[in-house]
């Protein structure tokens, strides 16, 4: 069943019904400013860091679930309604939400009213715009009031729902016309404030919590409303809002317009204050917020940001453009997967309606993942990027795995010893060179752990992660996995026997037995690509040494890493296997199969097609493939929080949709290209959307996961938009489906397609240069290129050598 369809022309996902199975929500803003926005008016914005500048409030797992937003009131006589259908939740007699690249546009209609909302963070300003168009469609005039309701977050959210008796007698406003200013802690440390206004005049106005909504009411029924209008208070400590009543009068056929924003305002320290008064008024300059609201003031403005806007996302998403006789898979690599690797991009596993904004930051590993689906659109933004994450790395070559945004710093509370992170630094530095031919980062000055008295060429730091692994090998010559590898819940270390004690970094956490075959494999790809590295940075002893280590490794992985049947998954700090016949539970893990193959682990010796028949028998379901199986029944200590999960849910049996692309990906390493596709197909979105009520999550972007097959609600999806899963099923469909992978020398082209695929088109910029390519496949192969041309010139291999001189280059190519 669906909620929605997809609007391939307009680039937009629509929903055409409140009642989605789960919150289905959209991004707004690029760089520094951000919001989420459901499809029924929720979300809250942040600048830069969703725990550090939170400009309003949100209330996470609460009831009703999706519980605030920046929520606009249409009062028509009687009757209340929201243009997003909540809070009120009066039933709507029209409802459509689109939501596009990068801005969200609700379509409501109520006894002859017309409302259309269009909501957008525009490409240059630190504010989100809300414009609101009322019309009226019937044949009497109305009067009609109009309000509009923002909380405000005292700033930082993790302290702003802890440390009530402090907060509760901070909160400050200033009121000025139809702009309110939200000024907490503005009188000592803090030198920004928050904005909301609209443009023009009000009727009214309230900023004390309890006057607009009452005591004893909740946003769903406002008592100002009720009671008759705005009252005017002006908050001091308790919970500051940002309330306005515009009353509005509509003759039949007429409409209006009005243009909010919500701004975030940042003053130098030396121009904090109006001019010509003291710190001890309290008066905040308010110059810059009117210089930017000065920008919002009339349609014509709004409508010229808004198709900037539009203009933006369609030339970087033409940076890889499919043309093929399957929409699904073109809508998928044209617009929705490239803007998922956008969002996972900006936002690591930091804020969304799962991840609270308080928690994670930005991951170590997380986040050089998300670069791999990404550093094709802006490459010099994943250049910086880099860098900042290099600057966590410690001289070891271990690495903190979180950082956060603002601060650019580690997480100590976390700290290190998730023994795959230095190896991802690798994969990152490999992608961005591969993709734009800039080595010159490569000798880049990057410090460790921020301290640039220690700095080092990131080359070094490269090296680093390398030796890290080199030097923190168990007895079977495989990698020490310390905490955890990729999967976060494989405590092998860690044993803890207590509620409450974090499963990641309670215990020894480090152990000189407990291996990680799954790192194996990485070491085996991210070696090479070191290697490669090294060798275009003229140090040809460093890439043979790497070799020497990668070819240990292998031997390792494919003796002491195989089973019989698959790879092994780890040993534990016993020594024993986990991921193996001779175990209960856990005896086929997808990580080591899906990681190992396509790193080349046992392709020629004849393992990598076993382990992934193996996978076909054991994990697979129509939903997708589970993580491991059979599920763990019972807590292990010598496992953590693996076992915590009932069985088929997250780790636990799971359908890690993370994983899958890395089978996907595996098998066209090995020529399967049926069933390579036949893996993308069932995690994929827009194949999944015909089930949103089983699936529940939102049909155009990924999930973390999906209840598996030994779970009570098998298929059911969870933990939507922030997952690695969107740069790997990316890299999956582009790279090695369709075929189209950046290499060192040049553009690659060796798809791996299904037989009855078809012939298709791609156009993909690389390093400025735009390739038209035509693959045809008469025979119906999935896969082999029997003729590649450049310009009409025969290339010999795959690889069209990069030549900077052209502005595009003709490819034709004929696979058999
Ligand atoms: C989450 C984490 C990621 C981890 C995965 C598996 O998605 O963000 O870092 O690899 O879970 O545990
Ligand atoms: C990963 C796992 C999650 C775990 C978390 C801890 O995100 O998916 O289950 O709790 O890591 O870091």
């Amino acid at each position: 069943m669906k909620f929605g369809y997809f609007d391939d022309a307009a680039q937009e996902y629509v929903i055409t019904t409140p009642r989605t199975p789960l919150p289905w929500i959209n991004y707004l803003g690029n760089k520094d400013f951000f919001s989420l926005i459901s499809n029924t008016g929720g979300g809250y914005s942040f600048y830069k860091d969703a725990k550090l500048l939170r400009l309003t409030r949100y209330r996470y797992n609460s009831v009703p679930y999706d519980s605030n937003g920046k929520y606009f009131y249409i009062q028509d006589s009687d009757t209340v309604w929201n243009p997003a259908w909540q809070p009120t939740k009066t039933e709507l007699d029209s409802y459509e939400c689109r939501h596009g690249l990068g801005y969200s546009r609700f379509t409501a209609s109520k006894n002859g009213v017309r409302s259309e909302l269009l909501s957008f963070v525009p490409l240059n300003d630190t504010c989100e715009i809300q414009r609101i168009v009322l019309t009226n469609e019937g044949s009497e005039a109305k009067s009609l009031r109009l309000y509009s309701y923002v909380e405000w977050c005292l700033w930082n959210a993790s302290d702003d729902c802890e440390n009530f008796q402090r907060n509760l007698s901070t909160g400050e406003v200033e009121i000025e016309g139809s702009v309110i200013y939200h000024k907490t802690e503005y009188r000592e440390r803090r030198n920004h404030y928050a904005v909301r206004a609209v443009n023009v005049p009000v009727d009214g106005f309230d900023t004390i919590r309890s006057e607009f909504i009452g005591f004893y009411n909740g946003p769903d029924a406002p008592q100002a409303i009720l009671d008759g209008g705005c009252t005017g208070s002006v908050c001091s400590g308790w919970s500051p809002i940002a309330a306005q009543q515009i009353n509005v009068d509509l003759e039949p056929g007429q409409s209006r317009s009005f243009i909010f924003v919500l701004a975030y305002i940042e003053n130098p320290e030396n121009e904090k204050w109006a001019e010509g008064t003291q710190p001890r008024d309290g008066i905040i300059n308010k110059v810059r917020a009117k210089e930017l609201l000065a920008r919002y003031q009339t349609d014509e403005q709004v409508e010229g940001v808004f198709t900037e806007l539009k203009s933006y996302w369609k030339e970087l998403l033409k940076k890889y453009t499919l043309r093929s006789s399957n929409d699904k898979v073109n809508r998928m690599v044209n617009i929705w997967n490239q803007y998922q690797c956008m969002i996972t991009f900006n936002m690591s596993r930091s804020a969304s309606y799962y991840e609270s904004g308080i928690g994670r930051g930005m991951g170590f590993r997380d986040s050089c993942q998300d670069l791999l689906g990404f550093v094709h659109l802006i490459p010099e933004r994943a250049r910086e990027r880099i860098i900042d994450i290099a600057s966590t790395q410690f001289q070891n070559g271990s690495a903190y795995h979180q950082y956060q945004p603002l601060t650019k710093k580690g997480n100590a509370g976390i700290g290190s010893g998730f023994n795959d992170d230095p190896l991802w630094l690798i994969a990152a530095v490999s992608a961005y060179t591969r993709e734009t031919g800039d080595y010159s980062i490569l000798d880049e000055i990057v410090p460790f752990d921020n301290d640039m008295s220690v700095a080092q060429p990131l080359m070094e730091h490269l090296k680093r992660s390398l030796d890290f692994t080199v030097t923190h090998k168990g007895p079977h010559g495989l990698p020490l996995i310390g905490r955890a590898d990729w999967n976060d819940c494989l405590n092998l270390n860690c044993f803890s026997e207590h509620p409450g004690e974090s499963f990641q970094t309670f215990g020894p956490s480090e152990g000189p037995v407990a291996e990680s075959v799954f790192i194996g494999g990485m070491f085996v790809k991210y070696g090479e690509e070191y290697a490669q590295l090294a060798e275009i940075h003229g140090d040809r002893d460093e890439a043979d040494r790497a070799r020497a280590e990668v070819e240990k490794m292998n031997e390792a992985v494919c003796t002491a890493g195989w089973d019989g049947e698959w790879f092994v998954r780890a040993y534990d700090a016993y020594g024993n296997k986990v991921g193996s016949h001779e175990c209960e539970d856990g005896q086929i893990y997808i990580e080591p199969q899906g990681f190992c193959v396509l790193a080349g682990c046992g392709v020629k010796e004849g393992l990598a097609d076993k382990a992934l028949s193996s996978v076909e028998k054991l994990l697979d379901t129509k939903y997708g493939i589970c993580i491991l199986y059979p599920a763990y029944k019972s807590y292990h200590l010598e496992l953590g929080e693996i076992s915590s999960y009932p069985p088929g849910y997250k780790e636990n049996g799971g359908i890690f949709c993370h994983n899958n692309p890395w089978v996907s990906i595996a098998e066209t390493v090995c020529g399967h290209g049926d069933r390579a596709f036949e893996v993308y197909k069932k995690t994929c979105p827009a194949y999944t959307e015909e089930i949103s009520e089983i699936h529940r999550t939102e049909p155009y972007v990924y999930c973390q996961m999906v209840a598996g097959k030994e779970a009570k609600y098998f298929g059911e999806g969870k933990n939507s938009w922030l997952t690695g899963t969107a740069a790997w099923t990316f890299c999956d469909i582009s790279q090695y489906i369709l075929g189209i992978m950046p290499t060192h020398k040049g553009l690659s082209i060796d798809p791996c397609i299904p037989s009855d695929f078809g012939d298709f088109e791609i156009d993909r910029t690389f390093r400025g240069v735009v390739y038209h390519i035509h693959v045809t496949n008469p025979e119906h192969v999935q896969k082999g290129v029997r003729q590649l041309l450049a310009d009409g010139v025969m290339i010999d291999g795959n690889v069209i050598p990069f030549s900077p001189d052209k502005k595009e280059v003709d490819v034709q190519v004929v696979m058999g």
